[in-house]
């Protein structure tokens, strides 16, 4: 096995690595001024794509770490996407993240999640943990469609070399196409062996969208699974590893997030899988999510499991 992954083909034609690092880094001043090094030390390892987020607070780390490696900028592909409560500010928050990032178009732009949210703070997100959870207010305009109507514009101006969408579902994506003239390039949502989502996967193969998986090893719970440990031994390699092989041979481009240059490392040295195992893993489903997961009233940040399209 050699580090590094082939490529996937999206929809605008572009080749994209088939494993991104995932750029989120913690939200504390600290924790954001240290993932500049382990960024680095990904983009050296042999990362190609980075997958941060306005909200992450990382675009302007990840920008100084792709400029400190040397790497070309047609080299890299960097993916960002649309804070939530930043639906009536688009353009606005879009220049803002060119510019954190220091430079002057992104690879992918993704609308973060289905639902426009706004706070009372406006176009900055409030600082406590309470207000962004529970002081949202859920718009019904701008819907989904009108913020996708503003990223095709994007597109066309050629700042977006693609836009696509995250959180979306079957049900979500079938309401976009009603309105959309562009199909997404990229639909990231969770997943992990413990959250399969096959007909989402089925979806989007035939309608041209590269689904890209977040939180994408399912954490301890699945890495610990015996399954995952058996088959990781005869591979000889780390559970992490095999997660990441499985979405690979699916199709799905998944965004590890590592800051150890080891994990890294293995995180894009992936072996070829045998289709026996890759459905035992698949085998592994219970449709459940480990990161976003609703609360005891079955919401998730204002939506419903069904709004989502997830019930
Ligand atoms: N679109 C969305 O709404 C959304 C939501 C959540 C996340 N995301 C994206 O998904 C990315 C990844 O999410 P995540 O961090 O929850 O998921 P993850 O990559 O599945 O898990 C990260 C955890 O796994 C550990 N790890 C990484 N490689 C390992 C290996 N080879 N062996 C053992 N442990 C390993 C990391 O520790 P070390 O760092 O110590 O290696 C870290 O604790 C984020 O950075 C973000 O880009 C998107």
């Amino acid at each position: 096995m050699t580090t590094g992954v082939p490529t996937f083909k999206l929809n605008t034609g572009a080749e994209i690595s088939s494993v991104a690092l995932g750029c989120a880094a913690g939200f504390t001043p600290e924790d954001i001024a240290h993932s500049k090094s382990w960024f680095l030390t990904a983009a050296k390892a042999g990362y190609r794509t980075f997958d941060t987020a306005q909200i992450y607070g990382t675009e302007a780390s990840l920008g100084a770490a792709i400029k400190e490696s040397g790497l070309p900028r047609e080299q890299v592909k960097i993916v960002t996407k649309l804070p939530w409560h930043r639906c009536e500010y688009i353009e606005r928050s879009f220049n803002e993240s060119l510019t954190s990032l220091g430079v002057d178009y992104v690879d992918v732009y993704l609308l973060h999640f289905p639902q426009a949210i706004s706070y009372p703070t406006g176009y900055d997100i409030p600082t406590d943990v309470e207000t962004i959870l529970n002081g949202m207010k859920i718009l019904e305009k701008p819907n989904f469609n009108d913020n996708w109507a503003v990223l095709e514009k994007l597109y066309e101006s050629g700042k977006a070399k693609a836009i696509g969408v995250s959180n979306f579902s079957i049900k979500t994506l079938e309401a976009l196409a009603k309105t959309a003239k562009v199909t997404p390039a990229v639909n990231q949502v969770e997943m992990s062996p413990y959250c399969t989502q096959n007909d989402l996967v089925e979806y989007c193969k035939q309608k041209g969208i590269q689904l890209m998986a977040y939180s994408p090893s399912g954490h301890e719970k699945v890495r610990k699974d015996p399954t995952i440990v058996r088959l990781a031994e005869k591979y000889n390699i780390s559970a992490n590893q095999l997660i990441m092989a499985w979405h690979v041979a699916r199709g799905v481009l998944p965004v590890p997030k590592s800051a150890d240059p080891e994990r890294q490392k293995q995180n894009i040295t992936l072996p070829k899988l045998s289709p026996e195992d890759v459905a035992e893993i698949t085998g592994l489903d219970k449709n459940e999510r480990i990161v976003n997961k609703p609360d005891e009233n079955g919401v998730l940040y204002g939506w419903t499991l069904e709004q989502y399209g997830w019930a």
